[in-house]
């Protein structure tokens, strides 16, 4: 008999963790709260949110799940790995005080400062007049602006011109533009070079580092428009090499150590969101979870049984040599319903799936559902198109010649997706 296992969270990424797990001979049965329409084909979708703690724990106590595995921050923000190690049931991701790494900006500034973990230099400020002296010295270029609090991932300006500058300030520090959230600002060094985000599983001691991506954060071709949760990715990222490698491996291991001599276990997936830049790798924030989109295209690109790593990550036996990659190259193209990420429409029927057949090619759901055997759209990021390739030009071409199969209402994408990695 084989393991029951649920999986906490309904996107993309957590349907790829699910048809990763659902190759394993330890894996039985499969659950997903909530899930989407493609979870659904892969084991039971349970009406539990993500945040509903109670909830869950009842799910696994009574369904006698054998092991959890957490997917989105706010499930590790209400306490739910908490919640499940009190009761000795065994989960994957880290607890609510470790998982501030990505839910508290004071807690992870002070944290990279004693530990010297690279980052951007910074000032903080809560008055137009000290904001204002700062933007007088200082060239409009060298600088970002954001806000301190959560602002659904658009606190970030950069601004083009001093007078742009001071206008996002007097609107953030006036409160006019994200309420309290902006009422103390962050100026932040502006750092020159290509992003990257790295991840790692950890069980608290040793780090298995996953490979990289670059994730495509605005909504339209060209980094035109406003940040979305990530709208495309690819791996290999070829400005990664292995003495960059080593340097992010070496900053992951002094995250997991450092926490360590807090006094924080930290297991789980730990994620870095890195500019490369001349001096070094730095880092512009953490998350203490799988990426979305990376996990799809991860999932696919991972070489063996994922499921005995998650165990083991819990246990406590990670190993650094534990992950296995394929050669090789991976797209992801999310297709979004367009006016993501801000306003859009949902309840539109999805076509052209069942043309897909190439085991190169997985789709992977987000913002779906099955309604009367009909898959319908109800998010911003709807399904995830992830192509293997021998080299990330053919894994780009399959992707898109996937893309041009499926139909919904109102359907948008990026076109450039991995672009910038061809042009190298
Ligand atoms: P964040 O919300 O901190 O992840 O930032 C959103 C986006 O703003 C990042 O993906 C970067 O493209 C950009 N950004 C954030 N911080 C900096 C920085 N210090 N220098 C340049 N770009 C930045
Ligand atoms: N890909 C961005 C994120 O997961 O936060």
């Amino acid at each position: 008999m084989g393991d029951r296992v649920l999986v906490i969270g309904g996107g993309g990424r957590e349907h790829a963790l699910g048809w990763k797990l659902a190759q394993s001979p330890q894996v039985q049965d499969l659950y997903f709260a909530p899930g989407n329409g493609g979870t659904s084909l892969l084991g039971t979708n349970v009406d539990i949110a993500v945040t509903d703690t109670t909830g869950l724990l009842n799910f696994a106590t009574d369904q006698k799940i054998d092991f959890t595995v957490v997917g989105p921050e706010a499930a590790l923000e209400a306490g739910v790995v908490d919640a499940f190690r009190a009761r000795d049931l065994n989960i994957f991701g880290p607890t609510k005080a470790a998982a501030q790494i990505e839910t508290s900006k004071a807690f992870t500034a002070s944290f990279m400062e004693r530990y010297n973990i690279p980052q951007p230099t910074s000032v903080t400020v809560n008055t137009i007049k000290t904001a204002l002296q700062y933007t007088a010295s200082h060239n409009s270029t060298e600088y970002v602006i954001k806000a301190d609090g959560l602002a659904a991932g658009k606190g970030v300006i950069l601004p083009a011109s001093k007078k742009e500058a001071e206008e996002v300030i007097r609107q953030m520090l006036s409160g006019k533009l994200f309420g309290e959230a902006g009422q103390t600002i962050v100026f932040q060094e502006r750092l020159i070079g290509q992003e990257v985000s790295a991840f790692a599983v950890t069980d608290g001691q040793n780090i298995a580092m996953l490979p990289f991506f670059q994730d495509h954060k605005p909504v339209y071709d060209g980094d035109k428009g406003p940040n979305t949760g990530g709208i495309g990715c690819y791996t290999p990222v070829p400005i990664i090499t292995d003495k960059i490698a080593e340097q992010i491996t070496t900053i992951m291991q002094s995250v997991i150590n450092g926490l360590r001599q807090d006094g924080i276990l930290y297991t789980g997936v730990l994620y870095a969101g890195l500019f490369v830049t001349p001096e070094g790798p730095k880092v512009i924030e953490f998350n203490a979870r799988f990426g979305d989109p990376e996990c799809e295209p991860m999932m696919l690109i991972l070489d063996g049984d994922f499921y005995p790593i998650l165990k083991r990550a819990v246990a406590g036996d990670i190993l650094p040599t534990d992950i296995k990659v394929k050669k090789g190259a991976i797209a992801d193209v999310v297709l979004c319903s367009a006016g993501y990420p801000t306003k859009f429409k949902i309840g539109y029927p999805i076509t052209g799936l069942e043309s897909i057949n190439d085991s190169d090619i997985l789709v992977f759901h987000a913002g779906t559902k099955t309604i009367n055997n009909q898959i319908v759209t109800t998010g911003g990021r709807v399904l995830n198109v992830t192509a293997y390739g021998n080299d990330l030009k053919t894994a780009l071409d399959k992707a898109y010649s996937a893309v041009r199969r499926i139909h919904f209402k109102d359907m948008h994408y990026r076109t450039d997706i991995g672009q910038k990695a061809l042009n190298q």
